[in-house]
């Protein structure tokens, strides 16, 4: 098993990652909205597994005081090798940001805790959807 992680969008096949979001599970994306979301994000991960795109990660930054990171996710198969660390630490090394910030998918805070990040007391959100974003569990 070779792991090779890559920051450019040569050769991404969007529908493809789209998938990888599908089961990993991360929600339903349209590959032509997944790929703008990567364009314009000044950070991103690809993990490829033998030159298959298992995973990728996201993230905002103003490469001086903060990152946001956004849209980690792995296939199910791959998940559970130090591959969500991985995309994580590579993500927060290329912003070169001394302060790195996110929101957890219900249940997946564990997996930040032990990456070091604690949860905020102030932060606060205004999602395109509310009720679906109280639904999911992410806003009071
Ligand atoms: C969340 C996700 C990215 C984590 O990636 P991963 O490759 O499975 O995690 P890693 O193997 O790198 O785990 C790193 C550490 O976190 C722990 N960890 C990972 N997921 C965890 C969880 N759900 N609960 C508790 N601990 C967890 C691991 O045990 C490991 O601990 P260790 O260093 O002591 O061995 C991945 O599971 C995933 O794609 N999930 C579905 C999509 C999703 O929810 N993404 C997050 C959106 S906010």
């Amino acid at each position: 098993m070779k792991l090779q992680l890559t920051h450019h969008l040569d050769g991404i096949d969007w529908h493809w990652l789209a998938q990888v979001f599908e089961r990993a599970p991360l929600g339903g994306r349209d590959p032509a909205l997944l790929e703008m979301s990567f364009r314009n994000s000044q950070v991103c991960c690809f993990a490829h597994i033998d030159g298959v795109l298992v995973g990728a990660g996201r993230a905002l930054s103003d490469r001086v005081l903060w990152t946001v990171i956004y849209d980690v996710a792995l296939l199910p198969e791959h998940q559970g090798k130090g591959l969500g660390k991985a995309i994580m630490d590579s993500l927060a090394e290329q912003a070169g940001a001394a302060q790195v910030m996110l929101y957890a998918a219900p249940g997946k805070e564990p997996f930040y805790a032990k990456l070091g990040f604690r949860a905020m007391k102030t932060a606060m959100a205004k999602f395109a959807d509310t009720e679906r974003a109280q639904a999911r569990g992410l806003i009071e």
